[in-house]
């Protein structure tokens, strides 16, 4: 069945040009106890979406479509470890690595829960022995900085999560994220720290990647420079990998390697032993803690009754904004510093997933698919790019996210950030009319440029308090509203194999940029132009 012959969605298609094209303002002056009926909570999560663009006509065909489409049961297959993700044949398992040590998950006739906990004791007692300094470099000196290697999901979660958590982090070490192939990254990040007292987590799932094993070998060659050509440089590094055999082909003892599986997807990976740094930093306790909020938010999904689900309900607000609004991107507005790279995290975890443009059997999917994240932290983005958000042509739903308790108590500042989170949100729903802007006494020539077209959606997300087990409960809550959406959509959002052709391609072109070799067959003349310009420009 295509998505255009199907009930609720062609019901969807008529609600577009009626309930769609309703203005907020009226949408909430009518009905004074919308901002109370569209407000959900779970795992310690409240989603107001009383300024997205729905009724409840709206909302009862999305929530049609979730039985159409068969939502709930691909749901629970994810949880029964069925191989959702069809392209690679792999379970997709993010909900096992915070599965309490009493749960029981079995996949293929293996017990996963056991498995998981196994890696999580391993990761306690040596970030213990790091942080208690029981860890010792090869000169005897205790470790002080660490430095994770790893790029995508085996770098985006990572930092986010120890930025978002820094209050809770052990402020006395040094924790750095080097990421890009680009020379730059790595050497600013170590350019002031000792190799004695550094230790590299090497992050990799495949332990394939270009960019982390670049980075790797130079960082073994920087703490052999720095300690001697016979360091025992296996004190200053370990590995975060499925690939035990690379590991070891690398030179890292596999007793300082901490695993996972196949069936986490690396953008789902910031709560496996790819968070080793986040609970260096944070502490084993910490980090359980921030595993018990993903959990928490895992469990509302699976058991919240449909209507007061949030991922479920977020999922289907971004179907209806993306393909019967038109809106094609999200902005996430967090307005907490801590924040400043979630929506970088969003990112890879929303587009590498459902930016997708065929269907699980391969057919081309027949709507829109995953919308553009974007965003950068409140109030920074308001001196920014809000301008566009309030007056471009573009309609850009926002997610505004705020905690109640501030971490940091700086007489007023709180209120103030929180005043001006609302002031927003209402801003985009209202915007300002031409009557309003009359009344406020702008000169006439003024007026069209002061009106304010409102009627952007938007939903407020709050938290109490920016705490471990919240930021996995947010985690989670993104998750899951990604994999509603692709549900909705019928796609795979768990494979990512438009990223293969140009790393595939860089490979191909490197011996051409740096000893002059041949073009690869059926190079293009674009491609073969700019090598040879940039061959010259390097006198090669
Ligand atoms: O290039 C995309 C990707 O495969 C991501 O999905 C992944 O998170 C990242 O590269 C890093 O991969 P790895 O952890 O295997 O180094």
């Amino acid at each position: 069945m295509t998505q255009t012959e199907n009930g609720s969605w062609d019901r969807l298609q008529a609600l577009k040009s009626t309930v769609g094209a309703a203005q907020l303002r009226d949408l909430l002056a009518d009905d004074p106890e919308r901002a109370e009926r569209m407000l959900v909570e779970g795992a310690g999560v409240t989603l107001d979406f009383s300024r997205q663009r729905v009724d409840s006509q709206v909302l009862q065909a999305l929530l049609a479509l979730v039985d159409e489409r068969g939502v709930l049961q691909r749901r629970d297959a994810m949880f029964a470890g069925e191989k959702i993700n069809v392209t690679e044949d792999r379970s997709v398992l993010h909900i096992a690595l915070r599965l309490p040590r009493e749960a029981s998950l079995v996949v293929d006739g293996t017990d996963v829960v056991p498995e998981v906990h196994k890696v999580l004791d391993r990761m306690g007692a040596f970030s213990d022995r790091v942080r208690s300094g029981e860890w010792v470099g090869h000169t005897g000196k205790r470790i002080r900085n660490v430095v994770n290697i790893g790029i995508g999901g085996s770098d985006l979660g990572p930092v986010m999560a120890y930025l978002a958590l820094q209050d809770y982090s052990d402020r006395d070490m040094v924790f750095r994220f080097v990421s890009n192939v680009d020379g730059t990254d790595i050497v600013e990040a170590i350019r002031d720290l000792d190799p004695a007292e550094t230790l590299f987590i090497v992050a990799s799932k495949t332990f394939t990647t270009l960019e982390t094993m670049t980075n790797a070998s130079a960082a073994r060659d920087w703490v052999r420079q720095g300690l001697g050509d016979d360091a025992d440089v296996a004190k200053h590094f370990v590995a975060v990998s499925t690939n035990a055999e690379k590991v070891a082909e690398f030179g890292i003892d596999t007793d300082n390697m901490f695993g996972f599986w196949e069936w986490v997807g690396g953008r789902y990976s910031m709560d496996s032993a790819i968070g080793l740094s986040t609970m260096i930093s944070v502490g084993p306790d910490g980090f359980h803690d921030m595993l018990a909020g993903f959990h928490a938010m895992d469990e509302h999904f699976r058991t919240a009754p449909p209507a007061e689900n949030l991922p479920l309900l977020m999922g289907l607000l971004s179907v209806w904004n993306r393909d019967f609004l038109d809106c094609p991107t999200v902005a996430v507005l967090p307005y907490d510093q801590y924040l400043s790279r979630f929506p970088a995290y969003l990112q890879q975890l929303t587009m590498e997933s459902n930016g997708k443009r065929v269907k699980l059997d391969g057919s081309p999917v027949d709507s829109q698919t995953g919308p553009i994240y974007w965003g950068e932290p409140g109030t920074n983005g308001q001196h920014s790019f809000y301008q566009l958000i309030h007056q471009g042509t573009s309609v850009i739903p926002c997610d505004v996210l705020f905690f109640n308790e501030p971490l940091n108590k700086m007489g007023d500042q709180h209120d103030l950030l929180i005043a001006n989170a609302l002031a927003q949100a209402a801003v985009f729903a209202l915007g300002r009319t031409e009557d309003e802007v009359r009344a406020d006494g702008a000169p006439e020539k003024l007026v069209p440029h002061k009106v304010m077209p409102g009627n952007r959606p938007c939903s407020v997300i709050t938290v109490q308090k920016l705490t471990p087990f919240a930021l996995g409960a947010l985690v989670a809550l993104y998750e899951h509203t990604v994999f509603t959406a692709g549900a909705v959509w019928g796609i795979d959002s768990f494979d990512q194999w438009g990223v293969e052709l140009g790393k595939a391609m860089a490979v191909g072109l490197a011996p051409q940029l740096i000893s002059g070799d041949p073009a690869p067959a059926g190079q293009d003349a674009a491609t073969s132009a700019a090598v040879a310009r940039y061959r010259a420009a390097r006198g090669r």
